[in-house]
């Protein structure tokens, strides 16, 4: 009887783990990041990415600019092009599934373009604790999440990419402790 528990519970657990290694984490929007990264006790990230040009990047593709360019390419709008979006919002190849209600294309190149869909580590418990952040998600970018986009193909206005010099121009660092 209890050898056929401990199975049953042994099974249980195989199922649950499987289940929640393969749910997909969710893209869920910069806003639900901006309720407590706004803030200026955890170093307000929030107003340098507002002031920065990833912010723009989607509001970038309705430009005359944006339109001019692809029309040589053959593209009508570059708003519902993916080749243009792949790099202009987050999270563009994810799947439907991976998107939830709150995400929106128009909030350009936000947080999770860099850190990952954020739906399973956004919660203050998990947030305080970077390992279990990271077990569920969160991505601590590096040059190469940048050079994803940072790249010549495909980008007609390409600006040759020097992490430090590029990354000076965005750091969102947390407060000293
Ligand atoms: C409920 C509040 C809350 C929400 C929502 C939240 N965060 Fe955080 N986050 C924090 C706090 C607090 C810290 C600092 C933890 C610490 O001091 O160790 C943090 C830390 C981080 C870190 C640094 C991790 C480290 O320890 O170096 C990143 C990156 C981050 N958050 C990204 C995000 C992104 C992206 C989102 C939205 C998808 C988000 N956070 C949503 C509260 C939040
Ligand atoms: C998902 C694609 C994507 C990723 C990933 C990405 N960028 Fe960008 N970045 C862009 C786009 C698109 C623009 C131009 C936006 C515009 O002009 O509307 C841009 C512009 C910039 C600019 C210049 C604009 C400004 O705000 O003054 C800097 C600096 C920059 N990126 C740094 C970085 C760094 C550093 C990383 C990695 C940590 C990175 N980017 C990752 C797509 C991306
Ligand atoms: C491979 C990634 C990538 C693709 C694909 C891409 N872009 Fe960009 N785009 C960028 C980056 C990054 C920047 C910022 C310049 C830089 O640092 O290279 C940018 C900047 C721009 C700018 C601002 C230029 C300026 O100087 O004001 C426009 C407009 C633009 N892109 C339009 C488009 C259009 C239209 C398409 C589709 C035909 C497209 N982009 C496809 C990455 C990309
Ligand atoms: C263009 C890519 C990019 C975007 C967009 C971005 N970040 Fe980051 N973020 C980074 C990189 C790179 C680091 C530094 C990672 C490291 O130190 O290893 C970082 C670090 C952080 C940290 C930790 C800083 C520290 O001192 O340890 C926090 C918190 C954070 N980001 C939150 C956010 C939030 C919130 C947003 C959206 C409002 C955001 N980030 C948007 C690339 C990005």
């Amino acid at each position: 009887m209890v050898r056929k528990l401990v199975s049953i519970f042994t099974i249980l657990g195989v199922l649950f783990l499987f289940s929640a290694s393969f749910a997909a984490h969710k893209y869920v929007g910069e806003k639900k990041c901006k309720m407590c990264h706004k803030l200026e006790k955890y170093g307000n990230q929030q107003e340098v990415w507002e002031n920065s040009l990833h912010s723009k990047a989607f509001e970038t593709l309705g430009t005359a600019k944006a339109k001019e360019a692809a029309k040589k390419l053959g593209i009508d709008d570059p708003q519902k092009s993916e080749k243009c979006l792949r790099c202009h919002v987050a999270g563009y190849d994810a799947p439907a599934e991976e998107k939830a209600a709150t995400y929106s294309m128009e909030e350009g190149v936000s947080c999770e373009a860099c850190h990952g869909p954020g739906s399973d580590y956004k919660k203050m418990k998990v947030m305080k604790d970077k390992d279990a952040a990271i077990a569920a998600g969160l991505i601590m970018p590096k040059e190469k999440t940048c050079k994803k986009c940072h790249t010549p193909e495909g980008n007609e206005f390409y600006k040759e990419f020097n992490y430090e010099k590029f990354w000076a121009k965005i750091a969102h660092p947390l407060p000293k402790k």
